[in-house]
C-alpha cells in the first residue's frame, strides 16, 4: 500500500516527503480553508504542492455541474504535470470524468460511499476512487467493511485502464492497518496520523534500554 498525505499544508508535506514515504498528496476545500488559503492564491498553492511531491496531487474541482467541473478540471490539470482532478461521485461528476479521462486528465472520484458508486466511477474512467472510511464511523457504521466491499468488487473486473483505490477519511493507525489488510492500493492520511504510524511504545522502550546499555559500554 502506498501512502498519500491528506493535507494542503506545505510544511507538513515537506517534512513527510523527507521521510521517503509520501507517494502523493490529496487536498480538498476543507483542508485548503484550514491553512487559511485564499481563492486568489489557490492555483499557485497547488503548483507549490506539485513541485514538492514526486507523485500525484489531487486538487478538487468545486463546481457541481459537469460544465464547471470540466472547465475547472482542465484549468487544474494545466497547473502541473502531476495534478489529479478530484471530482465528486455524482452524475455530474461521472459525466465530467468521462470527458476529462478522454483528454488524458487523471481524476480521483471522491466522496465515494458504496460499491455501485465505485463501479460507476471506474466505468466512467476514474484513475483513482476514494471510498471514505471515517465518515461511516461518524454515523456508527463500519467504514472498514465498506472499504473491503469496494476493493473486492473492483477486483472482479478489468476496466481497461488502471484504477487504484485510495482509502480516504482515515482517522487512525487502525484504519491504516485494516486498509492494508484489505489490499487498498493507497491510504491517504493526515500528517498527525502518519506520525503516529511510525511510533510504537516498544520501539521507545527498546531505544531507552540500548542507550542505557551503550552508556555502560562507553564507561567500561
Ligand atoms: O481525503 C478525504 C478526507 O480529507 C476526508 O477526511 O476526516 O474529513 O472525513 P475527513
Amino acid at each position: 500500500m502506498k501512502f498519500f498525505l491528506d493535507t494542503a499544508d506545505l510544511a507538513e508535506i515537506e517534512e513527510a516527503c523527507s521521510w521517503g514515504v509520501v507517494a502523493g498528496v490529496t487536498t480538498n476545500p476543507t483542508l485548503y480553508a484550514r491553512i487559511g488559503g485564499k481563492l486568489a492564491d489557490f492555483n499557485d498553492h497547488i503548483r507549490r504542492i506539485c513541485a514538492l511531491v514526486d507523485g500525484p496531487v489531487s486538487a478538487e474541482a468545486t463546481g457541481a455541474e459537469r460544465a464547471d467541473i470540466i472547465a475547472q478540471g482542465r484549468e487544474l490539470a494545466a497547473l502541473a504535470a502531476n495534478v489529479t482532478v478530484k471530482v465528486p461521485t455524482t452524475i455530474e461528476g461521472l459525466a465530467a470524468t468521462k470527458v476529462l479521462a478522454a483528454e488524458g486528465i487523471d481524476t480521483n472520484l471522491t466522496l465515494c460511499f458504496s460499491v455501485p458508486q465505485a463501479l460507476l466511477a471506474a466505468r466512467a474512467g476514474a484513475r483513482y476512487i476514494s471510498p471514505f472510511v471515517g465518515r461511516f464511523d461518524d454515523i456508527s457504521e463500519d467504514g472498514i467493511s465498506q472499504l473491503d466491499d469496494v476493493v473486492s468488487a473492483l477486483e472482479n473486473y478489468d476496466f481497461g485502464h488502471p484504477v487504484e483505490v485510495i482509502a480516504a477519511s482515515i482517522r487512525s493507525a487502525n484504519h491504516v492497518t485494516q486498509a492494508a489488510l484489505i489490499g487498498a492500493d493507497i491510504a491517504t492520511v493526515p500528517f498527525g496520523v502518519l506520525k503516529k504510524l511510525v511510533s510504537h511504545p516498544l520501539t521507545d522502550r527498546g531505544l531507552e534500554s540500548f542507550a542505557a546499555d551503550w552508556q555502560k559500554v562507553v564507561n567500561a
